[in-house]
């Protein structure tokens, strides 16, 4: 038998956000982000048409569910204040209701000794802002610094760890390139500016944490994807995956971490003529205000191979696979569900990378799950979903976390995706993350799931035998 214990104080934990779980009420004072307008434009792209305004209604069941969170285990907890709650229009005036509330959740959490680790921006910009140029204007960086700053001076008493984005690169791809996220544009010059102004804004919330001397951290959280060629002997194919790691990781990596952006990555947006506008005081505000803490996202690798297939001809869009393409590994393990390739040794590669380049940064993995769909048949005669699929998902993850720790890396903490099912964007409840279930047919009533208790264990043995 072997035995994986982890260090002492390790967070373990989950994640959600605030506008996959809180829900929207007629008396709750939020404004539109784009997830709200763009549902009411055009309902039909959300999977069964269940749009932001239901998510998992936390906003009036957070009491019962940080129990719920307790009795899993949990010491630590993510989430994220909605802008568009605290900013109806994304500046100006206060919302009263979302103070209270964020108050009362962070308080709740603290009186039930789990640690609120507060994330600021999760995908949703104020539709305020977006009805300005969104990221495309400087103005929402501006807004966003005096937001962040408005959250550390109203909750930085109490919350000691904060997040300024989450995946940034995400709103960036599927914003502006592949066409997931509003407002569905297919354009690499956009994409660039709108990936430099996140970069920015992240910059300047982290001075302005540090400026205000609160007591705690801030860090960034990022989904990392390590890049793998498809044969690392080739160098065609090792380039494209360098390539490929410049756009999707490397981009924020390096800025959150390291304060600047990748050579290669300047490189090639040198060549293709769309170096963004900036400020000259941009890059020493970027350069200065490095994270102290990084949260790793982690589902999926990403394979790649030398550019086979031709470019389209003119007019062609310039696109970040112009230069290089997807490798369809044979025999790769999948989560059907979601498409996503399973590659559990990835998670060790990414702490690796981190402590060998990365001066070893601390961090911990902030999101690391299976969303499966259909799981009532899954369930036992006691009526709850025995999903063990996720328990051994969760093991087949955590050995590599526990290998790179003996190693040497900086990993602190691992938190799932997600404590409770939740709103998974246009994807809606198709596919279910959550330890807890969250049964929408029934009032959107809780139940625990074998996982749930497979948690509960991990986190009060600090650790799992197997
Ligand atoms: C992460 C996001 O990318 O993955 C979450 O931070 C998201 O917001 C999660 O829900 C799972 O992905 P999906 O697309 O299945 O919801």
């Amino acid at each position: 038998m072997t035995h994986y214990t982890f260090p002492k104080h390790f967070f373990w934990g989950s994640a959600t956000s605030g506008p996959q779980s809180e829900g929207r009420f007629p008396d709750d004072g939020k404004g539109d982000n784009t997830w709200d307008y763009w549902f009411q434009q055009e309902p039909h792209r959300f999977h069964n048409g269940i749009g932001p305004d239901k998510t998992s209604q936390l906003y009036k069941h957070f009491r019962e569910d940080i129990q719920l969170l307790k009795a899993t285990g949990h010491n630590s907890f993510r989430t994220s204040i909605q802008w568009s709650r605290l900013f109806p229009k994304g500046t100006g005036e206060v919302n009263p209701e979302a103070v209270a509330f964020y108050n009362n959740y962070i308080d709740e959490l603290l009186a039930n000794n789990i640690e609120p680790f507060i994330n600021l921006y999760h995908f949703d910009l104020p539709m305020a802002l977006q009805e300005k140029g969104g990221w495309l204007n400087r103005d929402a960086v501006l807004a966003f610094e005096h937001y962040a700053k408005t959250c550390f001076e109203l909750f930085g008493d109490r919350v000691r760890y904060w997040f300024t984005q989450n995946e940034p690169i995400v709103p960036v791809e599927y914003g502006y390139l592949y066409q997931g996220h509003y407002p569905c544009e297919v354009n690499l010059n956009h994409a660039i500016q709108v990936g430099f102004h996140s970069a920015l804004a992240s910059s300047l919330a982290i001075k302005a944490y540090r400026e205000g001397k609160h007591d705690g951290q801030i860090g960034i959280i990022l989904n990392l994807t390590p890049s793998y060629p498809r044969d690392p002997s080739n160098p065609k194919d090792v380039k494209a995956a360098q390539i490929a790691d410049a756009f999707f990781n490397r981009s924020f990596l390096d800025v959150s971490v390291k304060g600047h952006f990748p050579k290669d990555l300047v490189k090639i947006i040198k060549a293709l003529n769309m170096i963004p506008d900036y400020q000259p005081k941009d890059l020493a505000i970027i350069q200065q205000h490095t994270v102290d803490l990084l949260g790793i996202n982690y589902y999926q690798p990403r394979r790649i191979k030398a550019k086979e297939t031709p470019l389209p001809t003119n007019p062609h869009i310039p696109m970040p696979d112009d230069y290089f393409d997807y490798y369809d590994m044979p025999n790769k393990k999948i989560n059907p569900y979601r498409g996503w390739e399973i590659y559990e040794k990835g998670i060790y590669d990414i702490l690796i990378n981190l402590r060998d380049h990365y001066g070893n940064i601390p961090c911990f993995i902030a999101e690391n799950g299976m969303g499966v769909e259909n799981e009532n048949r899954y369930r036992n005669e006691a009526g709850y979903i025995n999903d063990q699929y996720r328990i051994d998902f969760y093991k087949d993850h955590l050995r590599y976390v526990h290998q790179a720790i003996t190693e040497g890396a900086n990993c602190l903490g691992y938190h799932v995706w997600a404590g409770l099912d939740c709103w998974s964007w246009l994807n809606s409840y198709k596919n279910r993350y959550g330890l807890i279930e969250v049964d929408l047919s029934q009032n959107a009533q809780r139940r625990m799931k074998q996982s749930g208790l497979f948690f509960k264990q991990l986190s009060t043995q600090n650790g799992f035998s197997d």
